[in-house]
């Protein structure tokens, strides 16, 4: 709890993410991560070792959802490509220090729904804003040889979602599923313009389904992500179901 404490305290964030529980979500993350990192190991791998098949040799790669880098081999990116831009709304430690350490690694701070900083702006009126999701340019980038989303499609909704909801200001139901599938269509439009795509998405948590209505080609591999055991996250275990999808023209050797 003080650890959490201290990263809520120590880590740099836009005040939308902030004010809408990104970075309390991200505290959150981190130290689920150390505590059941025994269960997390094998889906940990399974997303590096994805991640780094698909790696462009002198390409140009961006990790949109980097996070603590749990799932990223980044020290395997640095070696291997050109440039590697780690896209998230919040950059914890791990990756300041991995973005300090490796010169062809560069963070870029960004809101990836295309409605996290306009919901802040207007935070008076408690109501859903339209979605505008970020084109390359929008992020500061060409569009990479290799985009990977890391287990970020299924996030992307759920910050603007909760914090109306912790208003006492929650979106009809059908207002909900609209918008979780304009941010995940605008998300996937987003992979789509790079060169080549990786996806790593959960897709749903013990059987509820965490997607809406986006279409997918065939997985390249799935398993299982034991996400908490027994006890960690309430009476019963949580277990999320995560596939791989790809796309675009692969670079990888
Ligand atoms: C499940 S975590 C991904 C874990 C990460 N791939 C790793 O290896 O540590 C989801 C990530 O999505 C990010 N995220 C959620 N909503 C976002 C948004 N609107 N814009 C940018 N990043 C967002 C969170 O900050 C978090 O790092």
């Amino acid at each position: 709890m003080l650890r959490e404490a201290w990263w809520w305290l120590s880590t740099p964030c836009p005040p939308w993410a902030r004010g809408l529980g990104l970075l309390a979500e991200s505290c959150a993350i981190g130290a689920r991560a150390r505590r059941c990192a025994e269960h997390w190991a094998g889906h940990r791998a399974r997303c590096q070792e994805l991640i780094a098949a698909h790696a462009p040799a002198g390409g140009r790669v961006a990790v949109l959802g980097s996070g603590w880098l749990l799932d990223v081999p980044v020290a395997a990116l640095a070696a291997r490509c050109a440039t590697v831009a780690l896209v998230d709304a919040v950059h914890p430690a791990p990756a300041r220090r991995a973005a300090r350490a490796h010169p062809r690694l560069r963070l870029v701070t960004a809101d990836l729904s295309g409605a996290g900083p306009a919901l802040w702006a207007a935070r008076g009126e408690r109501l859903l804003p339209a979605v505008r999701p970020p084109g390359w340019a929008d992020l500061g980038l060409e569009p990479p040889d290799l985009a990977v989303s890391a287990l970020l499609l299924s996030q992307l909704p759920l910050a603007p979602l909760g914090w109306l909801e912790r208003q006492g200001a929650a979106p009809a139901p059908a207002a909900r599923e609209g918008f979780r599938a304009e941010v995940q269509r605008g998300h996937l439009a987003l992979l789509r313009a790079a060169r080549a795509w990786l996806l790593l998405t959960d897709v749903n948590a013990n059987g509820a389904p965490l997607l809406a209505g986006v279409e997918l080609p065939e997985p390249l591999a799935e398993w299982d992500w034991p996400v908490a055991p027994a006890g960690e996250a309430g009476a019963t275990a949580v277990v999320h179901r995560v596939r791989a999808y790809a796309g675009g023209q692969s670079t990888a050797c």
